[in-house]
Parts: structure tokens; C-alpha cells; sequence
């Protein structure tokens, strides 16, 4: 019944590949050639090099364009994401171990942190995102590096325990503060581990040692950031949700290195979503800083 109810979902998400911005997006992939590719390798940057038609690659990666996430490199073709992804990856690395591991990555967006977690070598990654674009991004750079271990499902957090099958890890970064029900959110990913597993979320956060949340109407220019806990509200919500462990990885800032304007994004980043000095977001709360982590099934 569940899978029924899965299918259901999964050809309702699909019908945005029919959608008019989306459609010559999806079959100019379709149609893209296979190249010989002679070296991947998963540093900061992903960088693949082979044989390319250069202005083809350039101009399908320009067409995909706005990329958050990266960065990437093929062949010529720098994609200099808004955000730096690495910094973020490289704090959680030394936190995980995924050696034949069945992994999700929820809010997988163009799935670099799929692309990064094969060198730990995982049995299977499934990314979770409902948004089309984003899938089309990440068949873009499959298409050469061609990862039979790498899933990608255009599913939203909230139909994980529909899934077939669940997972010993969970990531679910940056997605905690969109959820109008955060609490449910921590529910449906403890519901998707295995007995053991763990969940790796990351949240803003705000610094208070009091059980409290900002509750903002705009956050950073965002119009949808529900709840910015501070960590022992972070906490009491996990234990709400049955999570057995609760350990804070890492707490970092985001500064001007990690998010900028690039040239592969359209509008804003985040030096227009912060005063002048940087001490507040332009509605006047505290800057975005994180959390990291670990929640033990
Ligand atoms: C702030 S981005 C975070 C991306 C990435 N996980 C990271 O930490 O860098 C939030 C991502 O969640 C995705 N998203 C939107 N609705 C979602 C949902 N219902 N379930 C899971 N992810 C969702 C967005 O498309 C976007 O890629």
C-alpha cells in the first residue's frame, strides 16, 4: 500500500518535467552525448576531465542555471556555486563513516554531498528533492560521473516513511528551519532509520541557553523559516521525537566565503541579506549561524 501510495506521488512530482520552463531544460539532457571521461576526482570541487565538446558543456551547464550547491568543474567549465559546499561537507566528514552504509540525503538539492559521500564508499545514496531544476543538475553531472550507487527521488522529507526501505544514515541539512512542524520533521526521519542508525541535520540556531525559538516573518530575505531554535530547544525537540542520542557536532557561522554572488546564480546572496556591518540580518536578528548534528536512532 505504501508503494502504491509512493508511485502515486512520484508521477504526480514527475509531471514538472513537463512544465515549460522545465521540458527543453530535460530534453536538451536527454539529448546531451556520452563522453570519455578520464578522471573524477571528489576534492572541494567536483572536477571531471575527458574528452568534451567544451561549448557544449558550457552552455548546457549555463542553461541549468541557478546552481547553489558546488562547486563543479568539467573539462573548461568552472560552475562557481552560490555556496561554497565544501566547507559545510568538510565539517561534517570527519563526524561520519558511510563504508557500506545505505544512506539518504534529504533536501539533497544537486546532490554534491551525494557526489562527495562516494569516496567513503557507501553500499547505496539515495537523495530526497522535490525540486525539478535541481534533479536536472544532478543528472547533468551523473551523466558523467555514473554512479550506479546514486538515487535520486523527487520526494520531499514527508514521504520518507512511505520509502521502501530504510536507511542506517540520514543527512537533512538545512531544511529543519522550512519546515512549519519541525517536530514532525525529526518523527518522519527517526521513522526512516534503521534500529542504531543515525540522522545528521544541520539548523540555524539561535545562541540562548533558555528552551526558547525566533519564530521571524522573513529571515535573511527568506520568506519561509518557521522556527530558529536554540540548542536546548533543539534538544527537548529531538527527545519529543524519540531520538535516543543527541550530540552537537559543530556550531559555525555562515560568512561571505561560504554564500556569495557568483556568476552562476541570478540575484541576491547573502552580503544583501545582512546589515552593512554584518551584525544583523536587514530585519534585525542575529546573524545565521548553525548547528550541526548527530541524532542516534
Ligand atoms: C537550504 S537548501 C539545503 C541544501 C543542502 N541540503 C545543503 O545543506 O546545502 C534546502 C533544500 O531542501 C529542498 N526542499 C524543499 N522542500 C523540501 C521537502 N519538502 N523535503 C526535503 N527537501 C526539500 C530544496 O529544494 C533545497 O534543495
Amino acid at each position: 500500500m505504501p508503494t502504491m501510495q509512493l508511485n502515486e506521488i512520484r508521477k504526480e512530482k514527475e509531471r514538472q518535467f513537463t512544465f515549460k520552463n522545465i521540458a527543453p531544460l530535460k530534453e536538451m539532457l536527454d539529448n546531451l552525448p556520452k563522453f570519455k571521461v578520464d578522471n573524477i576526482k571528489f576534492n572541494n570541487a567536483i572536477e571531471i576531465d575527458g574528452e568534451f565538446d567544451e561549448e557544449l558543456i558550457y552552455q548546457t551547464a549555463r542553461n541549468l542555471m541557478p546552481w547553489r550547491k558546488g562547486p563543479f568543474r568539467i573539462g573548461k567549465t568552472f560552475i562557481d556555486s552560490e555556496w561554497q559546499s565544501f566547507i559545510k561537507y568538510n565539517l561534517l566528514e570527519k563526524h561520519i563513516n558511510l563504508e557500506n552504509k545505505i544512506v539518504a540525503d534529504v533536501g539533497c538539492n544537486n546532490g554534491y554531498y551525494m557526489f562527495r559521500m562516494l569516496s567513503q564508499n557507501p553500499k547505496k545514496v539515495v537523495g530526497f528533492d522535490p525540486m525539478a531544476l535541481f534533479k536536472l543538475q544532478f543528472d547533468f553531472i551523473n551523466h558523467f560521473v555514473d554512479s550506479e550507487k546514486l538515487h535520486y527521488e523527487l520526494l520531499g522529507v514527508e514521504h520518507l516513511p512511505l520509502y521502501e526501505h530504510k536507511f542506517d544514515t540520514i543527512f537533512c541539512l538545512g531544511v529543519l528551519y522550512h519546515r512549519s512542524d519541525p517536530v514532525t520533521m525529526l518523527k518522519q526521519l527517526k521513522a526512516s532509520l534503521n534500529q542504531g542508525g543515525e540522522a545528521i541535520i544541520d539548523t540555524f540556531i539561535i545562541e540562548s541557553n533558555e528552551e526558547i525559538a525566533l519564530c521571524p516573518n522573513r529571515y535573511a530575505k527568506m520568506r519561509n523559516v518557521y522556527f530558529i531554535p536554540s540548542i536546548p530547544t533543539l534538544k527537548n525537540w529531538a527527545e519529543i521525537a524519540k531520538f535516543k542520542e543527541f550530540e552537537v557536532l559543530e556550531i559555525k557561522p555562515t560568512d561571505l566565503n561560504e554564500q556569495r554572488k557568483t556568476d552562476w546564480i541570478e540575484g541576491e546572496s547573502l552580503n544583501n541579506f545582512l546589515n552593512e556591518d554584518g551584525s544583523k540580518t536587514i530585519e534585525g536578528y542575529p546573524p545565521p549561524i548553525r548547528a550541526y548534528v548527530r541524532l542516534k536512532n
